[in-house]
């Protein structure tokens, strides 16, 4: 894995140059990785659900719209993105927040959310990031709480080389995203019951990690 060649300070501005063809991309690259990792997540009509970097909203809007009697939170640091997210849910029935938010600093109490959804986002952070991001999404979660991390992940097959060569041309025709595996960071924070699935969509390598967070707060 190559360290992020985009910094944070960056990615409001990234995006906002992003934001008008994303929806296109996630269709043709990330829709199945998405759908899967919401069946993954099987979230119950009342739960209390939080989304960490929304985007343009595709997945915020089906939480919503499966959880019309929970509580629907969605946070993304991107203005641009948020915008969009916006008018996606703006004619949703459901019970739903979005606000400006940052991964890094999550302004929620302890124990809040029975889910937490996370798709291609910690692909594009800095390594050093991962833990201290993992760790707000430990702390939000109540014990034994479901998170579903969804991203860019390195390739199983000779074709899936061909995006990681494409980063190293340019990281922001990616979106800042380059493959990762989560598995290693979550196991060190004492995820348990995990599971991890590849999709390749046109050749583009997600990886879906499912898991609990632990039943004791150490
Ligand atoms: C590749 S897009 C994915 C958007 C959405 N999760 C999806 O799967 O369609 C990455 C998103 O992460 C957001 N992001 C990056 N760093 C973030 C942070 N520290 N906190 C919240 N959102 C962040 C970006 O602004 C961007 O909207």
């Amino acid at each position: 894995m190559s360290g992020s060649q985009i910094s944070q300070d960056d990615i409001p501005d990234l995006y906002s140059r992003l934001a008008p063809v994303y929806d296109l991309w996630a269709r043709l690259t990330e829709s199945h990785s998405r759908d899967r990792s919401l069946e993954l997540a099987a979230i119950q009509n009342g739960e209390s659900v939080l989304e960490v970097a929304v985007g343009t909203g595709l997945a915020f809007e089906k939480i919503v719209s499966s959880n019309r009697y929970g509580r629907n939170e969605g946070i993304e640091l991107a203005e641009s993105m948020l915008r969009r997210a916006e008018n996606r849910l703006s004619l949703s029935e459901g019970n739903y927040r979005l606000q400006p938010g940052d991964a890094r600093a999550l302004d929620f109490p302890d124990a809040s959310f029975d889910v937490l959804l996370n798709s291609y986002m910690l692909d594009l952070m800095p390594e050093e990031d991962f833990i201290p991001v993992l760790t707000e999404f430990k702390r939000v979660l109540r014990p034994g709480g479901r998170l579903v991390i969804t991203g860019m992940t390195r390739g199983e097959h000779w074709y899936n080389g061909i995006w990681e060569h494409i980063y190293r041309l340019n990281p922001a025709w990616l979106g800042g995203c380059r493959g990762i595996q989560v598995q290693p960071y979550l196991r060190q924070l004492g995820f348990t019951d995990m599971q991890r699935e590849f999709i390749s969509q046109m050749s583009f390598p997600s990886e879906i990690v499912f898991a609990r967070a632990p039943a004791s707060r150490n």
